[in-house]
């Protein structure tokens, strides 16, 4: 997609649109069920030791994230592209949260939630850049960074998407209060062969069109003027290792999973998940887990 072609749609979201995020998260939560871990995160797990398994691992993420945003105990949490409400179950089921709101852009993931979710869960589907004057305790975001800007997008460009996304969860907070944000980053740029530039474009233009993997750098000048940095952690490995499990489990089930997606779409994302675990073992994707302290 190129800028000149962008709709009004885009040009008000700045990231993906709606329209964009639907195409890979609306396939159906059936898709997803057969090889997501059963708390159904869609985002790099945290591991630890050979013998770990993904839901552990997941879970142990999850933990990371919620107490290093200051989670434990709060009134009130959001979570910025909430998936299928893993870590709003965390919030309230381990760290207590007493209110916790989920934003995403997909009706299938709210559906989801729907069927468990009581009143302590307030699950929209509405963009960040539509929610309006909230407060909050604290903020997570896994998983959502990376549709926040476009492909396409020079520098400039880019930054400015980040720093209003930045100003507006500053705005949400308290002075002191945290943001933790897990996203997808560009590695650095070493010799890339014709694979790697097949396999970054693939996964760009077929898998998550109208997205972009973030410079750490940029992230961070994004955040300068409305945040301080307390923790970076770089994990390409771990996203590897997740990405792996994902593709074994789908493979496993890959008959089962063309009936409910067909053949394209199946072999569409065993080609993707197999080119990220190679991208992060080659350190030309990473994983970045920030932990924002607002000031
Ligand atoms: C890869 S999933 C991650 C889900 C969840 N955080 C997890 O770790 O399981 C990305 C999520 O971000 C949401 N998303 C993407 N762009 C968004 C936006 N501009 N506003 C709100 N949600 C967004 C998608 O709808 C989806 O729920």
């Amino acid at each position: 997609m190129t800028l000149s072609a962008r709709t009004a749609e885009q040009d008000r979201y700045q990231g993906a649109s709606d329209t964009a995020i639907r195409h890979h998260y609306d396939l159906g939560n059936e898709f997803y069920e057969l090889w997501l871990d059963p708390s159904r995160t869609y985002s790099c797990a945290l591991w630890e030791g050979p013998d770990d398994d993904l839901f552990s691992a997941q879970q142990r993420k999850l933990n990371y994230m919620a107490t290093g945003a200051g989670a434990t105990g709060a009134g009130r949490v959001l979570d910025i592209g909430c998936g299928w409400g893993s870590m709003l179950r965390h919030l309230v089921e381990v760290q207590k949260v007493r209110q916790v709101v989920g934003l995403t852009l997909s009706p299938a993931q709210v559906e989801s939630i729907q069927t468990w979710a009581d009143d302590r869960y307030d699950v929209r589907v509405q963009n960040w850049a539509d929610h309006g004057d909230g407060r909050y305790d604290a903020i997570v975001s896994m998983g959502a960074f990376e549709h926040f800007a476009q492909h396409g997008m020079n520098r400039e460009q880019r930054l400015a998407a980040y720093r209003t996304f930045f100003k507006r969860c500053h705005d949400w907070l308290p002075p002191g209060g945290r943001l933790a944000l897990q996203t997808n980053i560009a590695g650095r740029a070493r010799a890339v062969d014709r694979r790697t530039v097949q396999e970054m474009l693939f996964i760009i233009e077929r898998i998550f069109p109208e997205s972009v993997m973030p410079p750490l750098s940029e992230i961070i000048q994004g955040a300068e003027r409305e945040f301080d940095v307390v923790t970076v952690r770089n994990d390409p490995d771990h996203y590897a290792r997740t990405c792996q499990t994902w593709y074994d489990t789908l493979s496993a089930r890959r008959e089962q999973a063309r009936t409910v997606v067909g053949d394209e779409v199946v072999d569409d994302y065993l080609q993707y998940l197999a080119a990220c675990v190679r991208q992060f073992e080659r350190r030309n994707l990473g994983l970045a887990r920030i932990i924002f302290e607002r000031v």
